[in-house]
C-alpha cells in the first residue's frame, strides 16, 4: 500500500486514540513497493501498541503534532525497517581463532572438520559450558548485532548434538530474546555435525535427533528445523528424514544447502516448501527453479564466503531471473563467519556477490523476514510491527558503503526503544 493511502486509512483511528510515539523529519526508506527504496523525504512515523500507525510525509499528518502522540522525536538522517538477521549461530562458547590461523597456512575448512576440529571443537566448548556461562558468552554478540540495526534475530542450535545441550542452546537463545524483548526465532540444527558418540553411525544419530524434537517443540524452544546437507555434514536422504519429522510436527524447514558442493540441497528444501535454502553457492538451475516454484527464499551468506576465501559465487543472476527473493544474513558463527554486523554482511553481499545496495537492504529486511516466515515486518507500512532503525546517514546506499563505523543512532522493536 502506498504511504499516502496508508495515512488516509488510519485517520479515523487517530482521531480517537493517541499514538505512543511519533518520529519526525528523517528520510524514510519504507521499501513499501515492489522496487525502489520507497523514499519519503521529511517523513513521519507514528506508532501505537507496537504497530505502525502512520508512515508518510510530515505534511500528510492527520492533525496537530502535539495532539497526535505522547512522545515526539525530532530526527534527521534516515529511518529504515529494523534489520532481520535470519541466519545465525550466535549462541556458542569459545572461539576458533586458532583454526583461522591454520586456514591461513593452507588447511581447508573440510580438512579441519575431518580431523575432528571445526564444528566439533565448538561442540566441546558448548558442552563444557553451563547454561549461564553460555548466555554470558553469547550476549555480547547479540548486543553487537542489535547495536548495528538488528531488531529480529534467528539463532540455531547445532553445537550441542545431544538432547541436553541442544536444549541448553535453545534455552539460551530464548533467554536472550526475553532479555532484550525482541523476537529471537529459534532453529533446531541438531543435524549439523556427527557427534563423537555416534561416529560411523550417522543414521543412528539422525534417529536420535528426530527423537529429541517433539520434547523440545513442546517446551516452546523450536520455531523451525535446519540441517547441514553436505559431504562433511549429512546426506540428502538423512536430511529428508529430518525434514519429514519436522513436517509431521508442523514445523517449517530451512537448509544449509549446496555450500561446498551440489547435493541438490536447495531443491530438497524447496520440495518441503522450505522457508529458505542458505549458502547455495553450488545450487544448480534446477535448484533455483524449485525455489522459485515453492517460494523458498535464497539466504546469501557472504561472510562465510569471504572468510573461507571461496570463489564459487551463488547463482545471483538466475535467482534474479527466476524472481527468487534473496535475503542476506551474517551466519554469525565461530568457524566460517565470526561476523557481528548484519550491515557488514550487506556490504560483503554487494562487493562479493554484486547485489545492489537496494537488494542488500531488502535482503536484510523484507526478504529476511520471509525467510523466517514472518509477514508482519521488514517494510515500513501502517499495520506492520513498529520495528525500525534511525541511522546517522542520508541515503540507504550508505548502509552498504561504509565499512564498519557506528551508523545506528537508535532502534525500536515493537514500538519500544531497543538501542
Ligand atoms: O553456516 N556450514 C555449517 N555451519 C556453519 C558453520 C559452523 C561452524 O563452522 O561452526 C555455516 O557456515
Ligand atoms: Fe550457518
Amino acid at each position: 500500500m502506498p504511504a499516502a493511502t496508508a495515512a488516509v486509512a488510519t485517520e479515523a483511528a487517530v482521531a480517537t486514540e493517541r499514538w505512543d510515539g511519533l518520529l519526525l523529519g528523517a528520510t524514510l526508506a519504507t521499501l513499501d513497493a515492489e522496487t525502489g527504496y520507497g523514499l519519503v523525504e521529511d517523513g513521519a512515523l507514528g506508532w501505537r501498541d507496537g504497530m505502525l500507525a502512520y508512515v508518510g510525509p510530515r505534511d500528510g499528518l492527520p492533525g496537530e503534532i502535539d495532539a497526535l502522540a505522547d512522545e515526539v522525536i525530532e530526527a534527521d538522517g534516515l529511518v529504515t525497517p529494523g534489520l532481520v538477521d535470519c541466519h545465525t549461530h550466535a549462541v556458542f562458547a569459545g572461539d576458533r581463532a586458532a583454526e583461522f590461523e591454520l586456514r591461513l597456512q593452507g588447511a581447508s575448512y573440510e580438512q579441519i572438520a575431518r580431523a575432528g576440529g571445526g564444528i566439533l571443537s565448538t561442540v566441546g566448548a558448548v558442552r563444557a559450558a553451563s547454561e549461564a556461562e553460555l548466555l554470558r558468552q553469547s550476549e555480547p554478540r547479540v548486543l553487537a548485532l542489535l547495536r548495528d540495526g538488528v531488531t529480529t534475530l534467528e539463532i540455531k542450535s547445532g553445537y550441542g548434538l545431544d538432547f541436553d545441550n541442544e536444549r541448553k542452546m535453545l534455552r539460551v537463545a530464548r533467554a536472550l530474546g526475553e532479555r532484550y524483548r525482541i523476537d529471537v526465532r529459534t532453529t533446531y540444527l541438531a543435524a549439523h555435525a556427527l557427534p563423537p558418540e555416534y561416529k560411523d553411525d550417522a543414521d543412528g544419530y539422525i534417529d536420535a535427533a528426530i527423537g529429541w524434537l517433539p520434547q523440545l517443540q513442546a517446551e516452546g524452544l523450536v520455531d523451525a528445523v535446519d540441517a547441514f546437507c553436505e559431504g562433511i555434514g549429512f546426506s540428502p536422504a538423512q536430511t529428508r528424514r529430518m525434514f519429514e519429522a519436522a513436517r509431521a510436527l508442523g514445523l517449517p524447514v530451512k537448509l544449509h544447502a549446496d555450500q561446498l558442493s551440489d547435493l541438490g540441497g536447495a531443491a530438497l528444501a524447496a520440495h518441503f516448501d522450505g522457508l529458505s535454502a542458505d549458502h547455495i553457492e553450488y545450487t544448480s538451475d534446477a535448484g533455483v527453479r524449485a525455489m522459485a516454484e515453492h517460494g523458498t527464499v535464497a539466504v546469501l551468506l557472504p561472510g562465510a564466503f569471504h572468510v573461507l576465501r571461496e570463489t564459487r559465487l551463488p547463482p545471483i543472476e538466475r535467482l534474479r531471473a527466476q524472481r527468487v527473493p534473496m535475503a542476506v544474513a551474517t551466519d554469525c558463527n565461530p568457524g566460517t563467519a565470526p561476523l557481528l554486523s548484519l550491515r557488514q554482511a550487506m556490504q560483503l553481499a554487494c562487493t562479493h556477490f554484486r547485489l545492489t545496495p537496494e537488494e542488500a537492504l531488502r535482503g536484510a529486511t523484507q526478504h529476511a523476514a520471509k525467510a523466517l516466515g514472518l509477514a508482519d515486518r521488514g517494510v515500513l507500512r501502517t499495520g506492520m510491527r513498529a520495528d525500525f532503525v534511525h541511522w546517522r546517514i542520508r541515503h540507504p546506499a550508505e548502509l552498504c558503503y561504509w565499512l564498519g563505523g557506528d551508523l545506528a543512532h537508535g532502534s525500536f522493536a515493537g514500538g519500544r526503544r531497543l538501542t
